[in-house]
Order: C-alpha cells, then sequence, then structure tokens
C-alpha cells in the first residue's frame, strides 16, 4: 500500500486527441490520490469563447488581456464546451502569440502544485518536459464521437453522430499537423487506449500505473 504524502512531489502530463478519455482519467487520478488538476484545453476555450463574443476578432493585444484575466473558477464555464468554441479553440491554439500567453498559467499552476496532473496536447513535449510520468491516450475515432455526442447531449447540443465525427477528425488534424508544438507521442510517454475500457477499468490501470511509477521515485513509502 501506498501513502501518498505531502513531503512526496509527483508531476503528470496526460497528452492525447480530442475526446481520448485524457480529461475524465486525470480526473479520475487526481480525485484518488488527490492531486490537482487542469485541462490546459480549457484555457484555448476560454480565449476562443471570448473571441467569439468578440465579433471573432482577436490579437496579441487582446489575447494577453484574456490570458491575464484567465481564474480557475472562469474555466468551469459550461459555454466552454460548445461545438463552435472547441473549433475555434484549435484554430487559435496554431498562433505562436496564444501559446506563448496561455504557458505562464500552466507554469505557475505547475510550480505551485507539488502532486498535479496536468492534460493537453504540449504537456509532455513542452510545457512539462520533465514530468514524473508521461501518459499518451488514443481511442478509436468512432469511440471518440460517440463519447462527445453524449456530452453534447447532456449539455442540450443538437448535432449528429456525423457530424461530431467530421468535427473530431478535422481538429485532430489541426492539432497534430500545426507546426507550433504539435500534438506528438514523447519518447518515454506510456500508450493508454481507452477505446475498449469501461472508466472503472481505465481507473484501475491508471491507479496502479501511477502508483508503481511513484514507488519507483520514492521506493516503498
Ligand atoms: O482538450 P480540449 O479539447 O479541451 O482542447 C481544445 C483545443 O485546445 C484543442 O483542440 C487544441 O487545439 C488546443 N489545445 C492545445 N494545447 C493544449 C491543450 C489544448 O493546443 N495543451
Amino acid at each position: 500500500m501506498i501513502k501518498i504524502n505531502k513531503k512526496i512531489e509527483f508531476k503528470i502530463a496526460a497528452d492525447g486527441s480530442s475526446a481520448s478519455g485524457k480529461t475524465t482519467a486525470g480526473k479520475l487520478i487526481a480525485k484518488k490520490l488527490k492531486m490537482k488538476f487542469l485541462s490546459s484545453g480549457t484555457l484555448y476555450r476560454f480565449c476562443a469563447l471570448k473571441t467569439l463574443e468578440n465579433k471573432n476578432s482577436y490579437n496579441e493585444k487582446f489575447i494577453n488581456k484574456i490570458a491575464n484575466s484567465i481564474t480557475l473558477k472562469k474555466l468551469q464555464n459550461k459555454k466552454l464546451y460548445s461545438p463552435e468554441v472547441a473549433k475555434l479553440s484549435s484554430i487559435i491554439a496554431k498562433k505562436p502569440y496564444v501559446r506563448k500567453a496561455l504557458k505562464g498559467f500552466q507554469i505557475n499552476f505547475i510550480k505551485k502544485s507539488k502532486l498535479v496532473v496536468v492534460e493537453g496536447r504540449d504537456i509532455g513535449s513542452k510545457i512539462m518536459p520533465n514530468a514524473d510520468l508521461k501518459l499518451f491516450f488514443t481511442c478509436s475515432t468512432k469511440e471518440k464521437a460517440k463519447r462527445r455526442l453524449k456530452e453534447f447531449k447532456n449539455l442540450n447540443e443538437n448535432i449528429s453522430l456525423k457530424k461530431v465525427q467530421k468535427a473530431l477528425i478535422q481538429r485532430d488534424k489541426e492539432d497534430t499537423k500545426r507546426k507550433i508544438s504539435p500534438l506528438i507521442i514523447t519518447k518515454n510517454a506510456v500508450l493508454v487506449d481507452t477505446t475498449k475500457l469501461t472508466i472503472k477499468q481505465m481507473e484501475a490501470k491508471l491507479i496502479n500505473l501511477v502508483k508503481n511509477s511513484i514507488k519507483k521515485k520514492y521506493g516503498n513509502l
């Protein structure tokens, strides 16, 4: 049995494509092991939402202002999960000044937290290259679309499975093909395919993995 105490420092980078299960996984790990959690996608979504509210117009000055106004509370806004915001977030995420503006928030959050899980696209490669554990989530496109559709339904968004799947493929393409901080599998990342896993199975697998990895770092606690 491993006891997570305050002396332990353990930082997890969880990357993967859209709807691959990294947010659910990250939240579960964080809850179970009393770690802090950040979904970095919400930062890009927040800038996208503010851009939409600004008649779809943005520039470096505007993004810097928005980035400086971000708080954890503001990142809980349900509006961040609409299809329009999702689409625009991966478009603005290609801009170097957007990534630069949002890096500070992530670095600060990671510095402040000894036990932390951060999920996104470039966490293991750019934001936390020295993470104690790097996870890379994958999932079949069909299963991802089904999951996202369910989430949209819960938010009362009326959209077809076909449209959801098309938008996911497009966003994954934008994220893997972009020049700056593309979604890549880092050398030392552990691959987690969530296609056939139930949430309970995924949780058991990951908690085991994290605990073993903490043991490796600290020995038996
Ligand atoms: O993970 P989520 O779907 O919330 O992310 C929304 C968008 O934000 C992604 O499609 C991606 O373009 C961008 N993003 C990013 N880097 C991250 C997290 C998200 O470019 N670390």
